[in-house]
């Protein structure tokens, strides 16, 4: 199985995510790093940790990350997730204890541990955590396989800005280290994520499971959709961040173009935007598999498969 670490900020999409890989063979989850965006980092590892009680895996580690961004003061969405940052059901407190390590050392530790090549990063929020460890242990960068992220937009320019989508727009600077790394990544901007978008249908069919998180799945998107709703008008809550697992697993049912992605962090209307080089007019080199299409059916299978599968 791939080995992952995922660097979250939960977040309903952040959730799916994880329940995803958590129910997913093809996938060894090492640790699941909580990291400040949605919601105060407080917040986001006692969610984390809430998410993998209800998967039942309580054998997963939780550690808490960096609770601001590197060179800004954290700018959070709670108007989009609630105040909780997990709106939508009570979920019960969770008897699984945070870990004492700090989620950057896990990270670097991870790294350093695990043979060269075999640890894949997936950050579903800012990139405070990752763009830290790489900073304070730059040794590890070639160490690791790919980092599989959600977040920029392109053609389909942003969510919290005119130019910028939230996780990069939380920590420019953050996302700015992490495309300059050299390490491979892949990224789901919102060009790709505004069409993992739940029908009515779907949402029915995991409250119809028979378990506990086919439920949970149904009423975090019918929280999440009520906001999209209001916002663009359309039906459905797009699944953001469960893209990145979808295509660690099924890389085919996605399409993109390998591209040189830039992060504005200057920019006087457009900080915090993917300059994403599409038509590749600079002749800088491609650092990023840019996701720009999914087979959406083919996604929506694969989810309810594998939500099925839980308790
Ligand atoms: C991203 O921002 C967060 O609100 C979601 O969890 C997702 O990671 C979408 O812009
Ligand atoms: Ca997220």
């Amino acid at each position: 199985a791939q080995k992952i670490i995922i660097d979250t900020d939960p977040g309903q999409d952040d959730a799916v995510a994880i329940l995803m890989a958590l129910a997913s063979p093809e996938l060894e989850v090492l640790g699941i790093t909580a990291v400040a965006g949605n919601v105060p980092l407080a917040l986001t590892e006692l969610n984390a940790r809430k998410v993998v009680e209800l998967s039942g895996r309580t054998d997963i580690p939780v550690y808490a990350g960096c609770d601001r961004p590197i060179a800004r003061s954290l700018v959070t969405a709670e108007n989009v997730h609630g105040k909780s940052g997990l709106d939508g059901i009570e979920l019960p407190a969770p008897t699984l204890a945070l870990q004492p390590e700090h989620a950057v050392d896990f990270i670097i530790d991870t790294l350093r541990q695990q043979p060269e090549g075999t640890v894949t990063l997936v950050p579903l929020g800012p990139l405070t955590n990752i763009a830290t460890a790489f900073q304070r242990a730059p040794e590890i960068i070639g160490r690791v396989a790919r980092i599989v992220l959600m977040g920029g937009a392109y053609f389909e320019v942003g969510n919290v800005t005119p130019a910028a989508e939230f996780n990069i727009y939380v920590d420019p600077e953050a996302a700015r280290q992490v495309f300059a790394s050299g390490v491979p990544i892949t990224v789901l901007p919102l060009d790709a994520t505004h069409q993992a978008l739940t029908s009515r249908e779907w949402i029915e069919t995991m409250r119809a499971l028979p378990n506990r998180c086919g439920p949970a799945v149904a009423s975090w998107t019918d929280f999440f959709e009520r906001f999209d709703k209001e916002k663009y008008g359309s039906a459905g809550a797009p699944l953001h961040d469960p893209c990145t697992i979808g295509w660690l697993i099924r890389p085919d049912l996605f399409e993109g173009r390998e591209i040189n992605v830039e992060i504005e962090t200057q920019g006087e209307f457009t900080t915090g935007m993917t300059v994403a080089d599409w038509w590749r007019v600079t002749g800088r080199p491609a650092n990023a598999l840019f996701i720009r299409n999914l087979d959406r059916d083919g996604f929506f299978d694969l989810l309810s498969e594998r939500i099925a599968s839980l308790p």
